[in-house]
């Protein structure tokens, strides 16, 4: 896994695994920021975890290739990014085809980049939501994994809404990775279309 900061989709996963909701492993948590709380969570869980910080390389492509030499070396099938701040590129997007995951709180294509919350809010919509995609070079664009509808409140702030969204996340996530490593699914284009149990 990889994050940037608090871990709450982090722990939703611990926490899936632990209650044998989610048949996997986690095998490496990878943090850019060092004062991250969910490597204290990776830690109490005792997962493996690690600080790549991206200031210490060199170029993106650096970065990304030490970040895949981790992942490959403990011979991980899946990467899920959980507030992971950084950008992916190619050479992480290579070593991975298809099996980078992310969670964004909003229900895409709508409001991608930061402050998704934010933007929904500004936009005026009365729905918003999360939701598990495919990572690929474009930004919050890959294919759509699973969705859940969050309503938005007249009276909400940022931070009320993006509590009601986290709620959705934290179930979301451990499903979206079950999906995927349940292999019961196939790409069409760029739609991710489930095949009958
Ligand atoms: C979540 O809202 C996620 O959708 C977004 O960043 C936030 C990370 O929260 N990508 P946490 O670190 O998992 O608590």
């Amino acid at each position: 896994m990889l994050i940037s900061g608090r871990g709450s989709n982090l722990q939703a996963l611990i926490d899936a695994v632990a209650a044998k909701t989610l048949q996997a492993h986690i095998a490496l948590v990878i943090s850019n920021k060092a004062d991250a709380a969910g490597l204290d969570r990776a830690r109490a869980a005792g997962i493996e975890t690690m600080v790549l910080d991206h200031r210490s390389f060199s170029s993106r492509d650096d970065y990304d290739t030490a970040i895949a030499q981790e992942l490959q070396a403990r011979s991980v099938s899946l990467v899920c990014l959980a507030g992971f701040m950084r950008l992916v590129g190619p050479r992480l997007l290579e070593a991975f085809p298809n099996a980078i995951l992310n969670i964004h709180p909003s229900l895409l294509p709508a409001f991608p980049g930061v402050n998704a919350q934010r933007q929904a809010l500004d936009h005026g919509v009365k729905i918003t939501g999360a939701t598990v995609h495919l990572v690929t070079g474009e930004l919050d664009g890959g294919p759509i994994i699973v969705q859940a509808p969050v309503p938005v409140r007249d009276d909400d702030t940022v931070d009320v809404l993006s509590a009601r969204i986290l709620i959705e996340e934290h179930r979301l996530y451990p499903e979206a990775v079950r999906i995927v490593l349940d292999a019961r699914c196939r790409l069409e284009g760029r739609r991710f279309v489930r095949l009958p149990e």
